[in-house]
């Protein structure tokens, strides 16, 4: 499948995805995903550990070949495309465990993930997104000087950098301070009223309850319950994928 068939005119979600499915083997890691994310949304996808996140991740940015399914950026059908091209077209992720580069500076690793031909730019960009994650102080240290949460923010900076339009931050505050989760926090609000959209992989539920506008869980590769956080709070469903299980 190539990005050839645009969805129609009234759905230009920044980000959908119908039918989504990833085996490993005898595993079905994604076993059917729809999702929609609108302008500015930030929506939260919970789920006890295997249930399909991280997979779902990989599927949306293009870093797994897709079983089944279609994904779209602004109603621009993106299925099969190369990572690179679907980051092009302004998708940005961290990953769970942060992927930079350790042996240069704070700055440099910033000024790295640039996009591509906006090189000019960069350095006064590189300044805003120091001062934005508060991370300034340490703009000429290593990388690997950092502290796990400074790196986690230093991770969150390089998707900045690149002006997205959606954002998957997968466990982006799992085990930070609560200053620098306070940071992350504060920049994503920023973003989304910029209308960054994003998808959050996320277990604080306390940062559940903070930033995300909808909830959608996640159980053996498929979406169990979705809604609001009062309403996913008091589920069954979600308390018994969460409790019932332990993996
Ligand atoms: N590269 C892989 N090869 C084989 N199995 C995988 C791979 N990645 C994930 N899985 C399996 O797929 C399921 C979902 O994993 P994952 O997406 O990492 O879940 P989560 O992020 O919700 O913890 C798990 O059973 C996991 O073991
Ligand atoms: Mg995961």
């Amino acid at each position: 499948m190539h990005a050839a068939d645009d969805r129609d005119a009234t759905n230009r979600a920044p980000l959908a995805a119908a039918g989504l499915v990833k085996r490993f083997g005898g595993v079905t890691a994604v076993a059917g995903v729809d999702l929609e994310v609108a302008s500015g949304e930030v929506v939260g996808v919970i789920g006890p550990n295997g249930s399909g996140k991280s997979t779902l991740f990989n599927l949306i940015a293009g870093m797994l070949p897709l079983d089944e399914g279609r994904v779209w950026l602004d109603g621009r059908e993106v299925t099969g495309l190369p990572a690179w091209r679907i980051a092009r077209a302004g998708l940005a992720r961290t990953f769970q465990i942060p992927s930079l580069f350790d042996n240069i500076s704070v700055r440099d690793n910033l000024l790295a993930a640039a996009v591509e031909g906006d090189w000019k730019r960069a350095p006064q960009r590189a300044d805003e997104v120091l001062a934005l994650l508060e991370i300034g102080h340490v703009a000429d240290n290593l990388a690997s000087e950092l502290s796990g949460g400074q790196q986690k923010l230093l991770e969150f900076g390089r998707v900045c950098m690149r002006d997205p339009r959606v954002v998957l931050l997968d466990e982006a505050t799992a085990g930070v301070h609560p200053n620098i989760r306070r940071i992350m926090l504060e920049a994503i609000r920023r973003l989304r009223e910029q209308g960054v959209t994003f998808l959050v992989i996320e277990h604080d539920m306390e940062m559940v309850r903070e930033i995300c506008d909808r909830i959608v869980v996640m159980d053996e590769g498929r979406i169990v319950v979705e809604g609001s956080f009062a309403a996913i709070a008091d589920n069954v469903e979600v308390q018994r994928a969460y409790l019932g299980r332990q993996r």
